[in-house]
């Protein structure tokens, strides 16, 4: 076809400088091949993708069927129905005895437009936020999206893969304006001390910056419930999710309680950048609270509890070095250079040639990137078996 004269080509893009600086979610367009590979009727054990393979508890289900068929969906008001935000402040009263005004918490678009939105409001072009390198991808690019800048430090076992008060002291610049940690973490599972915590928020604050909390993983912790930052502190911004405990990725419903002050700017960015959160998800949300979905979430919470304890000495004995065991979320992150200098690669050659999918380290960050990948392991135990019988069979070979 032939362009109209007054167009630019199709290939002279007007691109945004700071694409150059977002690189893609690799997780993602490895889930794309194995996706593909599975509609060439390959078998993928697929242990990439970070989400439960539980479904929708159905009570929320049904709540959402109701809302379709019974009600008006419509906008909600910005940062959230009154009701789910009701129904928020008792989950804090219920799970931490903490009393959260409803005022301070916002529904939002997945944990994801929680980030967005804090980034938002906190950021100038090149102010820096803090975090720790490997962490969750898109963290550093919701940053840059708003024109900050990720100041990324690098964790290693000795911190539980976690900053530090230390480290938070050592790192700060005077560009720094907040600091970002996510207990559980994504990749490694591991969670930041209720007594560390207590002593990063208080460095924070010294500095005159901002803490950002992500408990997203909260409620997958095996064996104990963690704290939340709430507990000791209301000038966080503390983000969740109803994407991974209560099974509803697909819902894309998140949550946040940020500092009073903080509300009207969040706001107002929640107005402007898409007006409301999805009407159907917030109405079924409501029953994500009740005493039959609750008990429902603690069974699947056994059961991930299960399938970390099969797959983590399991990969131990294949030759991956786990120096600290992940006691939340459902990720192992695993030192692979027993098999590989270059684990992009590794995670590549694994799906093509072995059917397994992991998530290469390169996605979390830069230290030590090539030595690691992570194993996401909500699948039934047999699915896990099969991973671990291939990926040894691969190793062999
Ligand atoms: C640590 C962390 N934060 C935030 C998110 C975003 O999740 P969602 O937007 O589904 O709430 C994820 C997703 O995997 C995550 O691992």
């Amino acid at each position: 076809m032939n362009q109209p004269k007054d167009l630019p080509p199709a290939t002279d893009l007007h691109l945004a400088s700071r694409l150059a600086e977002i690189e893609p979610f690799h997780v993602v367009t490895l889930v794309t091949r194995a996706i593909e590979l599975q509609s060439q009727g390959r078998d993928i054990v697929n242990m990439v993708i970070g989400e439960p393979d539980f479904p929708t508890p159905p009570a929320v289900v049904r709540a959402g069927i109701e809302a379709l068929r019974h009600s008006q969906i419509r906008y909600t008001p910005s940062l959230g129905s009154t009701d789910l935000r009701g129904k928020l402040r008792g989950w804090y009263q219920g799970r931490y005895g903490i009393d959260v005004p409803e005022s301070r918490i916002a529904v939002t678009s997945g944990s994801s437009a929680a980030l967005l939105l804090t980034m938002g409001v906190l950021l100038s072009p090149g102010d820096e936020v803090m975090m720790a390198d490997p962490s969750y991808p898109c963290n550093r690019h919701f940053v840059r999206a708003m024109e900050g800048r990720a100041l990324t430090v690098a964790v290693d076992a000795d911190t539980g893969y976690q900053l530090t008060a230390e480290l938070i002291e050592k790192h700060w610049s005077p560009r720094t304006v907040a600091v970002m940690v996510a207990t559980p973490s994504n990749p490694t599972g591991t969670l930041i001390p209720p007594d560390e915590m207590k002593k990063m928020h208080a460095v924070v604050r010294r500095k005159g910056g901002v803490l950002i909390v992500d408990e997203i993983y909260h409620g997958l912790t095996y064996g104990f419930d963690a704290h939340s930052a709430l507990e000791f502190a209301d000038d966080v911004f503390v983000i969740n999710s109803f994407s991974k405990y209560f099974c509803m990725t697909g819902w894309r419903l998140g949550r946040m309680v940020m500092p009073q002050a903080y509300v009207p700017h969040i706001e107002k960015l929640a107005q402007n950048l898409y007006i409301s959160n999805s009407d159907v998800a917030q109405q079924a949300a409501i029953a994500a609270f009740d005493a039959e979905t609750l008990e429902l979430l603690e069974e699947n919470r056994a059961k991930f509890q299960q399938q970390r304890d099969y797959l983590l000495p399991a990969l131990r004995d294949l030759g991956f070095d786990i120096p600290v065991e992940p006691q939340g979320a459902f990720y192992i992150y695993a030192n692979c250079s027993r098999f590989t200098d270059d684990s992009f690669v590794f995670c590549r050659d694994l799906l093509e040639n072995a059917g397994v999918a992991v998530a290469p380290g390169i996605d979390f960050g830069q230290h030590h990137a090539a030595q690691h990948v992570r194993f996401s392991y909500p699948k039934p135990v047999p699915v896990l078996q099969e991973g671990v019988r291939r990926l040894r069979e691969y190793i062999k070979a």
